[in-house]
């Protein structure tokens, strides 16, 4: 069979569908490929490096569609392009099926096989073909990058002979995966950094990226994230409220702010208000990431950026990952290249599209003639916060009696260690020499109160107890060290490799706790 990437024709559409590199993996799969001329030339892949990957290239629309069998694209497919589609052919593509009935009707009536990367699940199978988060990964590292070429000032602080910079402080609101990608920049960039979002379990992730979660005095019933598909879900008006109010405290004081707070096919919440804008600093810079939904900002407007009387500037572009063409090219079609993928199980360039497939069946939004969208919920649980576990209520008679009960159960089993421990020292002791004895005790004490106390330290802990540990080891050494000029080959051998694990033990220990203080250590 054969792939086919037309040249995009939505106005100001820099991406496409199909690079060099994912030609030459797609045609592993067994496909031939094929590619309208000058469909890589904004993203920066001209026809020749095609051709240099063995695509074919041919010229026009019409040209292409004909040739191929699946039709990969980019943007929303337009009437004309839809009307190419036929039965015996398949299309992938940004399709936004919530928002698109025409769409779905002409595609019906084609009986053409429709594939909407926008509906692939969010589970962990699924991750590599999630062209949205590929996306909005570029959209907030560009949001950022935006923002710092609309600010007069830098994100890092600087002592200079010249004076001293404050460094900028940077708000990012809605902490998914454009929020992520905006905060990791952010904070890359030296600013500091703060971001919130409604669902609390991301508090961690934002955390480990140097950034601070803003927390609100507000305890709000959590919802199931499985069953929001891994979103979040609406928040109640008191919280909103609380959240409104945390931010107004927040506005005088930070100079960029990134709003990415969005719940699927919902508008998008206004979190920034118009007196929160007021109070900003002039020059300060508002990106609006969810401005094709309405924008999260009071006074966005879509595709346009504005500077407001008191000279906050307020971007809401919706092109972002088209702004960085080639980097989006190359992550949109391996989502495609991995979709196909799995619409190829047997590697044999031919479609297998097995609507059992959770994946497959959730992106697919016609197929034979029918409408298949919106998709069953999938059978594999979106990655979402663990629900917490059902904790019978115990009265303080039956709490006590439990802790009695449990306390007696450890003390009986130490009690029946310690006997069987003292009955085989006894049974050694009966024919070892007293020499040994003495060495051996000492031996048996270490290990039960090693083991006791590592028993006792929670599992992260246990790599800087290693460097404690390094101590030990050093004994082991000198003890070896003392014993290595002995004639005895079996005592040199010994010591040769006591001398090698303590080595093993003591150097690895640095090791891996430097890189864990590392990972504590504020740059
Ligand atoms: P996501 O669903 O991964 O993240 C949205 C986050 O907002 C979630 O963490 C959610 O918990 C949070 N949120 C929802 N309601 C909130 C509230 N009231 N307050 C605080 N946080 C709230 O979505 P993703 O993929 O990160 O996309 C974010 C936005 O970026 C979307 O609006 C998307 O359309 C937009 N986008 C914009 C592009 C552009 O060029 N302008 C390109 C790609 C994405």
């Amino acid at each position: 069979m054969k792939i086919g990437t037309p040249l995009e024709v939505e106005a100001g559409e820099n991406r496409v569908a199909m690079t060099p590199d994912s030609a030459r993996q797609l045609q592993k799969l067994g496909y031939d490929c094929v590619i309208e001329a000058g469909a890589g030339a904004k993203a920066g892949f001209s026809d020749a490096d095609y051709t240099a990957a063995g695509v074919e290239v041919v010229t026009g629309a019409d040209a292409l569609w004909s040739a191929s069998d699946i039709i990969a694209k980019v943007r929303i497919p337009q009437e004309a392009e839809l009307g190419r589609l036929t039965a015996d052919k398949t299309l992938i593509t940004f399709f936004n099926p919530g928002g698109n009935e025409a769409g779905l009707e002409q595609a019906k009536a084609t009986g053409g096989s429709v594939i909407a990367m926008e509906m692939v699940p969010r589970i962990s199978r699924a991750q590599k073909m999630d062209a949205l988060s590929s996306m909005a990964n570029i959209a907030g590292y560009r949001a950022v990058i935006e923002a710092g070429n609309n600010f007069g000032r830098f994100f890092t602080g600087q002592i200079t002979a010249a004076g001293k910079v404050p460094p900028a402080k940077v708000l990012v609101v809605g902490a998914g995966v454009a929020g992520l990608a905006a905060i990791g920049t952010s904070t890359s960039l030296g600013a500091i950094t703060y971001a919130f979002d409604v669902r609390p379990e991301v508090a961690e992730q934002v955390e480990s990226m140097g950034a601070e979660f803003v927390y609100l005095d507000f305890e709000e019933e959590q919802q199931d994230g499985a069953a929001t598909g891994g979103y979040a879900a609406v928040s109640s008006p008191e919280f909103r409220e609380a959240q409104l109010a945390k931010f107004r405290e927040l506005a005088p004081e930070v100079d960029i702010v990134i709003t990415t707070a969005l719940i699927p096919n919902r508008p998008a919440p206004k979190l920034w208000t118009a007196d929160m804008i007021a109070a900003m600093k002039p020059g300060s810079v508002i990106v609006d990431l969810a401005a094709e939904k309405g924008g999260n900002a009071e006074g966005t407007v879509m595709d346009e950026k504005v500077v407001t009387e008191n000279g906050v500037t307020i971007i809401g572009y919706t092109d972002f990952p088209s702004r960085m063409a080639a980097q989006a090219s190359t992550l949109y079609s391996t989502n495609i290249r991995h979709m196909m993928t799995d619409l190829t199980p047997e590697k044999d360039g031919q479609i297998n599209h097995n609507m059992e497939d959770d994946v497959i069946r959730g992106a697919t939004v016609a197929h034979a003639g029918a409408i298949t969208f919106p998709p069953p919920p999938p059978k594999v649980a979106a990655i979402a916060a663990k629900p917490k576990e059902v904790v019978p209520e115990l009265t303080p008679e039956e709490k006590r009696a439990a802790e009695t009960a449990a306390f007696k159960a450890q003390t009986k089993n130490q009690v029946t260690l310690l006997a069987v421990g003292g009955a085989l020292l006894l049974a050694v002791g009966l024919v070892a020499p007293a020499s040994f004895m003495q060495h051996f005790i000492v031996f048996v004490l270490s290990v039960f109160i090693g083991f006791q106390v590592i028993w006792g330290v929670a599992h992260s802990l246990h790599t800087p107890l290693m460097a404690v540990t390094n101590a030990i080891s050093s004994i082991i050494i000198l003890g070896a060290l003392m014993q290595i000029g002995s004639g005895s080959w079996l005592v040199i051998i010994l010591a040769s490799l006591s001398i090698f694990m303590a080595g093993i033990n003591i150097f690895g220990g640095f090791l891996v706790t430097r890189r864990m203080l590392a990972m504590f250590q504020k740059s």
